[in-house]
């Protein structure tokens, strides 16, 4: 792949539309589904409380099956070079962390998914689509664990996320390389064209 080959050859190299449309898009998901996930859980039982559940559940699963698509996209490209002069340091943390995110990026949704199953809750996604339950109905384990798993795997993720916008943007503004462009969708700097 995948540098974007409407930029001229000596532009910095970019992922292509695709991966920065699933990469935009998850990002605001993830985004909004955590702070949605922290919000549902204080208010009091009533049908509003219901219903915003119900679209922190159909936006989990979106996120789920978005970052299926996501993952297949990466097996089969290969991403933008990486700036040049990044210590083995950097190196290993953007592996590290990226892996990591892949990882809750499906340990979230799915834990969140287990949860409403042990619960005896079945999700139908946007009320259309009835998901099977792929763990038995059983409220002791869900408190126990289920709803602690998907708490503390949606913490990490948000902590991850924390960090990664924290490399991007020391990258942009301290390191001042084209890591921030190879992910933007924006015109490309003066000095790229
Ligand atoms: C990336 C996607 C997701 C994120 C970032 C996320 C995040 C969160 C967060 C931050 C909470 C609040 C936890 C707490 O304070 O106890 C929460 C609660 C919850 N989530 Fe998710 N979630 C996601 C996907 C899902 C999915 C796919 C489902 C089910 C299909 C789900 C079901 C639930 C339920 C039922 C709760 C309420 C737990 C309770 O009542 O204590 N979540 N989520």
């Amino acid at each position: 792949m995948s540098a974007d080959a409407s930029s001229s050859p000596l532009a910095a190299p970019r992922f292509d539309p695709l991966a920065m449309a699933l990469h935009w898009l998850l990002a605001a998901l993830i985004v909004g589904s955590f702070g949605v996930g922290l919000y549902m859980t204080g208010l009091p039982f009533s049908p509003q409380r219901l219903k915003i559940y119900s679209w922190h559940k159909w936006a989990g699963v979106t996120i789920l099956a978005l970052s299926a698509l996501r993952l297949l996209w990466r097996l089969g490209h290969r991403p933008p070079a990486l700036p040049p002069g990044m210590s083995a340091l950097q190196l290993a943390s953007y592996r590290i962390s990226h892996t990591l995110m892949y990882l809750l990026f499906f340990a979230v949704p799915l834990s969140g998914w287990a949860y409403s199953s042990a619960m005896g809750m079945p999700v139908a996604w946007f009320g259309v689509l009835p998901l099977p339950d792929f763990v038995p109905v059983d409220h002791a384990f869900a408190e126990a664990v289920l709803q602690p798993l998907h708490r503390n795997c949606a913490f990490v993720l948000a902590g991850a996320a924390l960090l990664h916008v924290a490399a991007v943007l020391k990258h942009h503004w301290i390191d001042r390389d084209d890591l921030l462009q190879r992910m933007w969708p924006g015109p490309r700097k003066e000095s790229d064209q």
